[in-house]
């Protein structure tokens, strides 16, 4: 049976580091607030040229070379973002352009800090349904640009990136063995930025009332996450008769240090089994999970055959896992 499978990884970061420290001078808050409360202690920061697609293209760029794979291989591009260079043309359509893709199609998915998952699932079915040979998927995020600055309840939290994969049809005994995608819209105003779209298109007013911005209810937020990953994840593994035990490394959406432990430890995952990255990046959307798989392969912590599970939460909101056999 055809599957497919990650054949590549990569990923960009901004250079500019900002620190809780440096924070502290912006708003009312502290390095040892946002560390315990998040596990953050610094993020990446675009600079003000940079949106979404000059991070994506990146990002691409490794992701090809280590592939060993020209753009004329790739048959379709989808990007994962909720901070795309502009509202239309697609960052897919963008990038495809930046990256002389000819021989491609390109489009976005919004499904914010999930978005990731959610291209993977479409392209896995793709590639499964033998519509697709080889698809590029990008998470890539410029939130930055979307964060209120003066607001401490939503500034210590996010920072920019990018992340791709590769994926390619396979008759091996591995690849991605299954995946959810799962979405709740009663909820969507727990995160979300009002302006900008046709509810509140940009105007002298939206911009007084700071409607460009992230909005989000975060202890709301947080209880929903810890209980839905947990059920998210038991679902997968039970659906594949595998015990948390039998996973070589669980990758996370990296949003709050304490929603992954609290998912660890409920499921009886060991830390040392868990990737974390947050600490650096903070949470990046939809570049989070793909930057942190980037690094878990490149820093030897996935071996061939080594079973790896993929889970998300956000915004919309969104859930999904991708359970894969590496
Ligand atoms: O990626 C998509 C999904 N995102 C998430 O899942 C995020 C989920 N939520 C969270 O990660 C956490 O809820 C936050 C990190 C956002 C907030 O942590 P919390 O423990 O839920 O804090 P809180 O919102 O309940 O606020 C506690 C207190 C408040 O003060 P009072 O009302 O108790 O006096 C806040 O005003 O902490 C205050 N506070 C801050 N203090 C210093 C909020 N932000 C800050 C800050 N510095 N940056």
């Amino acid at each position: 049976m055809i599957k497919s499978r990650i054949i590549s990884t990569g990923s960009y970061l901004p250079e500019r580091v900002l620190t809780n420290f440096e924070l502290e001078k912006m708003v009312d808050t502290s390095d040892e607030w946002i560390t315990e409360r998040t596990g953050i202690t610094e993020r990446r920061i675009a600079t003000e040229n940079q949106a979404a697609s000059d991070l994506a293209y990146e990002a691409s760029k490794v992701t090809l070379k280590r592939a060993a794979l020209g753009i004329e291989d790739i048959d379709l591009i989808i990007v994962a973002t909720v901070t795309g260079d502009m509202p239309f043309p697609s960052t897919g359509c963008i990038l495809q352009d930046k990256l002389g893709a000819k021989y491609a199609t390109a489009f976005d998915i919004n499904a914010a800090c999930s978005g990731f998952l959610y291209g993977l699932y479409i392209a896995d079915g793709l590639i499964r349904s033998g519509m697709h040979k080889r698809i590029l998927i990008v998470g890539t995020e410029v939130l930055s640009k979307i964060t209120d600055w003066k607001d401490r309840t939503t500034c210590v939290l996010f920072g920019d990136g990018a992340g791709a994969v590769i994926v390619e049809p396979t008759e091996e005994d591995r690849g991605i063995i299954s995946m959810y995608i799962n979405s709740d819209g009663s909820m969507w105003d727990l995160l979300h930025m009002p302006g900008g779209g046709s509810r509140n298109p940009a105007s002298r007013d939206s911009v007084d009332k700071r409607l460009h911005y992230v909005k989000m209810k975060g202890n709301e937020l947080f209880k929903v996450a810890v209980r839905t990953l947990e059920d998210l994840v038991v679902k997968i593994l039970n659906e594949n008769n595998l015990k948390p035990s039998q996973l070589s490394l669980l990758i996370p959406h990296q949003a709050n240090l304490r929603i992954i432990q609290a998912t660890a430890d409920r499921l009886g995952i060991p830390m040392n089994k868990v990737i974390v990255n947050l600490d650096r990046y903070g949470n990046t959307s939809a570049a989070s999970i793909p930057i942190a798989l980037d690094e878990a392969a490149r820093t030897g912590r996935i071996r061939d055959g080594d079973y790896i599970l993929l889970e998300a939460f956000g915004g919309g909101l969104t859930w999904a896992s991708a359970l894969i056999k590496w």
